[in-house]
């Protein structure tokens, strides 16, 4: 699974760094970004919940 940030939809919630810091990083103004894109396994879960937390959907699976 691969997963990106939509960095035209991301309003810097962070949800997505706080459940999946391993994936998700933030930038210097807070927005997020994708530190590995092709996601290992063990994260899959996490990720998915991450992309159902993010309130401007900018998380996109693939
Ligand atoms: Fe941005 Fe959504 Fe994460 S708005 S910082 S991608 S939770």
């Amino acid at each position: 699974m691969k997963v990106t940030v939509d960095a035209n939809r991301c309003e810097g919630h962070a949800r997505c760094w706080e459940i999946c810091p391993e994936v998700f990083s933030l930038d210097e103004t807070g927005h997020g970004f994708v530190e590995v894109p092709e996601v290992p396994s063990h994260l899959v879960a996490h990720v998915q919940i991450a992309e159902q937390n993010c309130p401007e959907r900018a998380i996109i699976l693939s």
